[in-house]
């Protein structure tokens, strides 16, 4: 007997063979009653925040640490938990949180922070100010009202590459806002992940921003194992993940740095994939096709998102594997041609070439060519199948491909 595919999927699910019980506890905004392997950290940003429960302004904060390493947990739940205290005992105390890589200009995020602070459409309309006015709304709402306010910014280092000249102005400003402030009071914290920004932004603002810093260090494979067993109890059904399985995600995810978002993802899919084969365990299998998966849809993300020329050059690399800059250079003319646009110089395809070899797509390899001084030779570190099955949905790509 034939079953109907609908129905026999419609019938697996209605039997309860679902693995997952709880989806929302995998996913990466939920916070999880304790935080293990982060006293120290929950310690340091709580005392570096106290102060404000004694009326008092805190120091800026900056939080670095590698992807995944639970600063934003962490500043999250002490934001939280003071807030809960001074729910109840009215103090005019206002924590602000706002995710620079979500708010795209340094305009949305300090309509973000105002919003937060309760200043309305009309006293803050989301365009048409001058930045410099919009700043100046929020500091008078925080003297007019005697706040005590805490600004968070996540992925601070997303802020840094957006801003313009006047936005450097103001974001200096914004750290040094407490000084214009009679009544009222205002600190910043920043969050970033990118151990290098503070070469992007303004020595000043570092300074300022910096004036205590919190480092979160990185979690080992044992660390993440342990964080994983906690999530899995709450979200899977008992025993649904085989010891196996969950050994590999720690080890996938904790190899590099430790990232616990990653083992996370990884076990959220893996349980995904399981689910959907009707499997009543998650295997070792189940999390190395996830992690392939993932890997692939990163890929495919970070593809689609590159613009017409760098497409373009990527296609020409396909083409001529393994080839020089030059041969890579005629290729992509000769694309160009074939889809009616104009090239650009061979010096913007060089320094294309080194952008996107960055992102991990290509590598790149110099060789030396004796008395002709040397190249470099560039390859796709992905197959050339992905990236036939993510371009085929250019328009203009599709007779190339
Ligand atoms: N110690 C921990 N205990 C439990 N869960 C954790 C812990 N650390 C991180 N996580 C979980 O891992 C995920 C990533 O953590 P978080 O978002 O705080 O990372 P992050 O340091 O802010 O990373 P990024 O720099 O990429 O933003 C979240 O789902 C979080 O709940
Ligand atoms: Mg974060």
């Amino acid at each position: 007997m034939v079953s109907d595919p609908i129905d026999r999927l419609l019938d697996a699910a209605e039997s309860g063979k679902s693995i997952i019980k709880n989806r929302d506890i995998l996913h990466f905004t939920y916070i999880p009653d304790t935080i293990q392997h982060r006293t120290v950290e929950q310690e340091q940003v709580t005392q570096s925040l106290l102060p404000i429960l004694k009326h008092s302004r805190p120091s800026n904060l900056l939080v670095y640490g590698k992807p995944g390493t639970g600063k934003t947990l962490v500043v999250k739940k002490v934001l939280s938990k003071i807030q809960e205290r001074v729910r109840k005992s009215n103090f005019p105390i206002k924590l602000v949180y706002s995710n620079s890589k979500e708010e795209t200009t340094l305009y949305g995020l300090l309509v973000s922070f105002g919003r937060q602070l309760g200043l309305g459409e009309e006293k803050l309309p989301p365009t048409g100010l001058a930045i410099s006015e919009v700043f100046k709304r929020i500091l008078n709402k925080i003297d007019d009202e005697k706040l005590n306010a805490i600004f968070v910014i996540d992925e601070i280092d997303y802020l840094a590459e957006l801003v313009s000249k006047t936005g450097k102005d103001i974001l200096y400003q914004l750290t040094r806002a407490n000084e214009r402030l009679t009544q009222g009071s205002l600190a910043l914290v920043g969050i970033s992940n990118d151990l290098t920004f503070k070469e992007k932004l303004d020595p000043r603002v570092i300074s300022s921003l910096g004036e205590e810093e919190i480092v979160f260090t990185n979690y080992d494979v044992e660390q993440i194992k342990k964080i994983l067993e906690e999530r899995i109890k709450d979200a899977f059904i008992p025993n649904s993940v085989e010891e196996p399985a969950l050994n590999l995600c720690a080890a996938l995810a904790g190899g590099e740095h430790g990232d616990a978002r990653r083992a996370i993802d990884l076990i959220r899919v893996a349980g995904e994939l399981a689910e959907r084969q009707q499997s009543d365990k998650v295997t070792k299998e189940h999390v190395r096709e996830a992690s392939q998966k993932i890997e692939e849809n990163k890929e495919e993300t970070s593809l689609k998102s590159y613009p017409l020329h760098e497409k373009l050059v990527i296609l020409a690399i396909m083409k001529a594997a393994g080839s020089s800059t030059g041969e890579i250079y005629s290729s992509y003319k000769a694309l160009c041609k074939t889809v009616g646009r104009d090239e650009l110089t061979q010096r913007r395809i060089t320094q294309m070439l080194s952008e996107i070899e960055l992102s991990g797509i290509i590598t790149g390899r110099l060789v030396h060519q004796g008395i002709h001084g040397r190249t470099k030779k560039y390859k796709l570190t992905i197959t050339p199948e992905m990236v036939k099955k993510t371009f085929k949905d250019d328009l203009t790509l599709q007779d190339i491909i």
